[in-house]
């Protein structure tokens, strides 16, 4: 049934997995399942119509616990639950993993279905950019340190794929992972930006039980690099820690690279202690601060961050 994309818009008028829901929120109808760009539209806003807050979960599939979080906080939250599982080409660079990117689509909606997500919406990619697409969605400053200085294009893609999604579903609030902290910043800055009138929930890191933030990406580790890869995170906390006590922002950073140095595993890629909002270098001492890194344990690249609020 997963498989069967693009239903009828008929099918779905008649059948969006019996909303309303009711009073313990569950509801024994099928999740829909819709490829479809116009279907989808129609889909939500008949919903909307109905006066039903409609929550929204963008991801690119191969979905972990942290992408679970994110929609049972959504269910909980809104009427509707839309998720969208593409995997964004335009966000890859030329030589980054799109093509290995891992695809588990029947997997993911068998999860979203055992949570009581209403809509898996999975577009292809040739409906989503035209062949000749050439309009693009550009936050400037935010997307310029940390993720953006040595992934040129990724932001870009990210916020334009974000707000087409935006604007096909049309949701109420919309749920992204702490994570991926300057991401969440940058959306947060293009819906203000840009009116978009949508609520952005950020929402806290999930984590293995050795500390390790949940990704999709961590699917590519070996044994012997899925050892070593919660010093990452390790050596956040510290820093964190050391923060709290009256560090500076450069001495954080410097610590994280001693730390992870340690691990001769890791190639560090970056290690910046920033303002939380304006993800400016953080020459201050003491909170509030972040502290983001990126290093590379073989081919796989991870992602972690700790925020110090004041
Ligand atoms: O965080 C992700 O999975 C992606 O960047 C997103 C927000 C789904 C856009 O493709």
């Amino acid at each position: 049934m997963w498989a069967q994309l693009s239903r009828g818009l008929t099918v779905l008028q008649e059948s969006p997995k019996g909303f309303p829901k009711d009073e313990s929120g569950e509801s024994d109808e099928a999740m829909v399942v819709e490829a479809d760009l116009r279907n989808m539209s129609v889909l939500v806003r008949e919903e909307a119509r109905k006066g039903r807050a409609v929550g929204f979960v963008p991801t690119m599939g191969a979905l972990h616990e942290g992408h679970l979080s994110l929609v049972r906080r959504c269910r909980a939250e809104n009427d509707l639950t839309v998720v969208s599982i593409f995997v964004n080409p335009t966000q890859f660079g030329p030589n980054e993993d799109l093509d290995t990117y891992p695809r588990t689509f029947e997997a993911d909606c068998a999860a979203l279905e055992a949570l009581g997500c209403d809509v898996v919406f999975a577009p292809r990619a040739q409906d989503m950019y035209a062949a000749d697409h050439s309009t693009w969605v550009i936050v400037e400053g935010l997307t310029e340190p940390l993720c953006g200085r040595y992934r040129p294009g990724h932001f870009r893609g990210v916020t334009t794929v974000v707000a087409k999604l935006f604007n096909i579903v049309r949701p109420d609030r919309a749920y992204f992972g702490q994570k991926d902290y300057q991401q969440l910043k940058v959306i947060e800055r293009m819906v203000r930006d840009l009116n978009f009138g949508i609520e952005i929930v950020p929402c806290p890191t999930v984590r293995e039980p050795d500390g390790l933030a949940m990704s999709s990406r961590n699917a590519y580790l070996s044994a012997e690099e899925r050892a070593v890869a919660p010093a990452l995170y390790a050596a956040l906390v510290k820093a964190a820690e050391a923060v709290r006590a009256g560090a500076s922002g450069d001495e954080v950073e410097e610590m994280v690279r001693r730390e992870l140095s340690a691990v001769p595993a890791f190639e560090v890629q970056y290690v910046e202690a920033v303002h939380p909002e304006t993800l400016e270098p953080a020459r201050w001492a003491g909170p509030p601060m972040v502290i983001a890194a990126a290093a590379f344990l073989g081919r796989t690249r991870l992602i972690d961050n700790v925020i110090v609020e004041s």
